[in-house]
């Protein structure tokens, strides 16, 4: 149907009418499903429904006028019934904006999407999977163990007997309401990752070669240097044969990998219950390469970890489970170093506090 064009009528009959009607009421919808803006809205209501050049008046006066008296009734009820749908199209469409406006916002690529922001990791995990990967590389594979352990595990099987001194210098955080309970079965906080040393052994029959990185927990009150909680990551090599010099060359190629291979280290003797002998190690200072500055304390060296060979007493609690760690056959080295002090060495945080502060300030420096 063109536009304008009044549709021609075939008859009175009601088929007729129902047709006629029909075709007209398709038009109109055909022509509503457009219908955004009040602009588009009130060109269509002036279309159909204006008093003097509206549709429905053109057809009415072709249709009604010259219909015979009998058919009038039937083809006015149509064209209320038409009228009707008209005004109901016209009340559903929506006041939106005009057409013009709708195309500038058809695709609005001023408005941004919802961006998801990217995690960081965080310096000291960061700095813990760096350690962890230079021993993989080395052939070691990575343990976990219990953060709350037994005083067997924690102290007496690592050589620490009930009232032996050493004990006290790992101040300890206790369970309350273990008072009853014999001493190795007490559970504390562990307060270094070697008691996963004797757990790894009792499960694995030598040789192995293992790092545990972990949390753990001293009664310390937190200042700069001091917190709480720290990290460690601890290591164990047990085999036939091996010796200080293996534990010497381990760890020097570990500092090398890790801070650069212009960096040297050196062993001091030292004492830990559960190696013999024991020793502190010290790398030269990445810094300034040894000639001192702030973050060697001008002495040029820095003081990284404690290690040491197994003792033969250690072996000695794992062999009624593991009969393979008779120390007349193997011998092993072992060795723990404080993640945060390394993290914040080598990102020059001088507050450990910071690292469990949870300061988005702080932690976005390492995005
Ligand atoms: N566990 C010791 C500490 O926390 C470090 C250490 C681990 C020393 C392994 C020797 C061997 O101080």
């Amino acid at each position: 149907m063109q536009e304008n064009e009044i549709p021609p009528l075939g008859g009175y009959s009601d088929a007729e009418l129902d047709r006629a009607f029909a075709e007209v009421a398709r038009e109109v919808e055909k022509t509503a499903v457009s219908l955004h803006s009040a602009e588009d809205k009130e060109q269509f209501r002036l279309a159909w429904l204006g008093r003097k050049q509206g549709r429905l008046k053109l057809i009415s006066d072709a249709w009604l006028k010259s219909a015979p008296p009998e058919a009038k009734k039937q083809i006015g009820q149509r064209f209320n019934a038409l009228k009707a749908e008209i005004e109901r199209l016209l009340e559903m469409a929506g006041d939106g904006p005009a057409a013009s406006e709708l195309d500038a916002e058809a695709i609005d690529i001023t408005l941004p999407g919802t961006r998801r922001k990217l995690g960081a990791e965080h310096p000291l995990i960061k700095t813990w999977n760096e350690i962890v990967s230079v021993f993989q590389r080395m052939g070691y594979s990575v343990g976990v163990g219990p953060e709350i352990e037994t005083d067997y595990y924690n102290f007496e099987s690592l050589n620490f007997p009930p009232g032996h001194p050493a004990r006290d210098t790992q101040d300890t955080l206790v369970v309350a309401g273990q008072e009853r309970k014999p001493l190795r079965d007490r559970l504390l906080m562990r307060t270094h990752t070697s008691p996963v040393q004797i757990r790894t052994m009792e499960q694995q029959p030598p040789p192995l070669r293992i790092v545990i990185p972990g949390k753990v927990h001293r009664n310390d009150a937190a200042d700069a240097t001091h917190y709480p909680i720290f990290h460690q990551v601890e290591g164990l090599c047990v085999d036939t044969n091996i010796t200080f010099g293996d534990l010497k060359g381990t760890l020097d190629f570990a500092m090398k990998a890790f801070f650069g291979s212009s960096v040297k280290t050196r062993f001091f003797p030292s004492f830990f219950p559960f190696t013999e002998p024991s020793a502190d190690v010290q790398i030269s200072c990445p810094f300034c390469g040894g000639s001192g500055c702030r973050k060697c304390k001008y002495s040029g060296w820095i003081e990284l970890l404690g290690c040491g060979m197994v003792d033969p007493a250690v072996f000695g609690f794992v062999q009624g489970k593991q009969p393979g760690y008779d120390p007349k056959k193997i011998s092993g080295f072992a060795f723990g170093m404080g993640i945060d002090r390394i993290a914040m060495m080598k990102y020059g945080i001088g507050d450990i506090g910071l690292l469990y502060s949870g300061d988005l300030r702080f932690l976005e420096q390492f995005a």
